[in-house]
């Protein structure tokens, strides 16, 4: 044993006298007389600390002057372990609360629980006694005696979400909602080294096709790790996120082991750590199988649920970021062409009519990447500008075998991996991984 604390020194006093001690009476048996005292301040917060663990009970009587007084009395032998590091506040650690906690794990009688514990006891038999996290019930047993039982509370799987660093808007115009958000990012947002300097990332994360036999369990837990142990990467999710086979012999439902339902919620549950990085979500085709059956649409349930700005089809992204502006045209992709010059071809449509800097896709299970460059009048400089404008087609979380892909003659899908980076000096640049 060390040396003795005033926590010891308190407790001593309480315990040698069970009926209680007031205020004064402390100052009058502390060891040492009352200058080795601490201060009253310490004694009062040192109280209230022990009373919140049920250890001690504080109670007003009336003294003899008729002025309450304040009594301090110990609820329980229990041992108390002061554990202080410097500069933390001194903790607690009760140990009849851990044993208490332990034996309630089986239903118990009130009279099993005073002779194993004592008085102390009663100080845990009532609701508020419990962390959030598991509930008390007062039963009744065959014999008509109440007995106590500590199950788990059941918890919200999705919260917490994370607060966002960045903000958003979506305009409304007429009643609808515009394919379009503005998205600010924070000051510090270029926290990745990257090749022109520091950046950001934009992760694409399409084609998951999670509840397949083909499903790339493997490749896509690694990219759920990357991401939330690296600053600074963000995530666009592209749809076909769940394979979500019907019974209606349109999805291949023998090709998938794990139900819809069980699909939506074990995507809830595998974003939720990362919902507040995902700068928009749209649905693919294979979510869109319930609405077209239903009219529900499980996109945005999952959307909902993570609270993740959401959009029924393709989307322009316009995000600022420090000096410039990065815009992003994200669609599902609804066509499989044959070829790579024809997913290309139909990737590159959205040119016509929307201006971006990067034009993004998946649906295919291909990894391609595409530039053009636009001339475009600086107003700046008064010269032309050479401007990069990339097409993207995004990688798969599926494998080959086992699947519809393999059996309909389709070669094996790309296997890496494409993220878009965006640097402090304005460069932006698709690159493979
Ligand atoms: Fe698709």
């Amino acid at each position: 044993m060390g040396a003795k604390t005033d926590l010891d020194r308190f407790l001593g006093i309480l315990e040698a006298h069970p009926k209680g001690v007031s205020h004064s009476e402390i100052h009058d048996w502390w060891p040492g007389g009352g200058k080795n005292r601490p201060r009253m301040e310490w004694v009062r917060g040192t109280a209230k600390n022990l009373a919140t663990q049920g250890l001690i009970r504080i109670t007003s009587v009336p003294s003899k002057r008729g002025r309450p007084a304040t009594i301090y009395q110990l609820q329980s032998y229990a041992s108390v372990i002061e554990t202080q590091t410097p500069g933390e506040e001194i903790r607690f650690e009760n140990k009849l609360f851990e044993n208490v906690e332990a034996y309630l794990e089986t239903g118990r009688t009130y009279r099993q629980l005073k002779n194993k514990f004592g008085d102390g006891v009663d100080s845990y038999l009532h609701p508020g006694a419990w962390s959030n996290s598991k509930t008390l019930f007062k039963d009744i047993n065959k014999q008509g005696e109440h007995s106590f039982i500590l199950l788990p509370t059941p918890q919200n799987w999705v919260s917490p979400i994370e607060a966002r660093d960045w903000q958003y808007h979506i305009p409304v115009v007429n009643g609808k909602m515009q394919p379009y958000q503005i998205i600010q990012m924070p000051e510090d947002v270029f926290r990745m080294d990257g090749r022109y300097g520091q950046c950001f990332g934009v992760v694409p994360l399409f084609d998951v096709h999670y509840g397949s036999n083909g499903h790339r369990e493997n490749k896509f837990q690694k990219y759920l790790k990357w991401i939330a142990k690296t600053p600074g990467l963000y995530i666009i999710l592209g749809g076909d996120l769940m394979d979500n086979a019907l019974d209606d012999g349109r999805g291949m439902s023998y090709d998938q082991y794990i139900p819809p339902q069980s699909q939506l919620d074990d995507m809830t549950e595998m974003l939720a750590p990362l919902a507040h990085r995902v700068l928009t979500m749209f649905p693919g085709n294979h979510e869109w199988r319930t609405y077209k059956k239903t009219g529900i649409d499980i996109s945005k349930i999952l959307a909902d649920r993570l609270n993740i700005p959401y959009h029924t089809g393709p989307v322009l992204l316009n995000i600022l970021a420090g000096e410039h502006k990065y815009r992003i045209y994200a669609q599902h992709g609804f066509t499989r062409p044959g070829t790579k010059g024809g997913q290309l071809n139909s990737a590159m449509k959205p040119m016509k009519w929307i201006d971006a800097d990067f034009f993004l896709s998946g649906h295919t299970h291909e990894a391609l990447v595409s530039e053009d460059t636009v001339l475009r009048e600086n107003a700046q400089d008064g010269n032309l500008a050479f401007v990069p404008r990339w097409t993207v087609i995004t990688q798969s979380f599926m494998g080959w075998l086992d699947t519809y892909g393999y059996r309909a003659g389709y070669g094996p899908v790309a296997g890496g991996g494409i993220l878009l980076e965006m640097f402090e000096n304005g460069e932006r640049v698709p690159s493979t991984r």
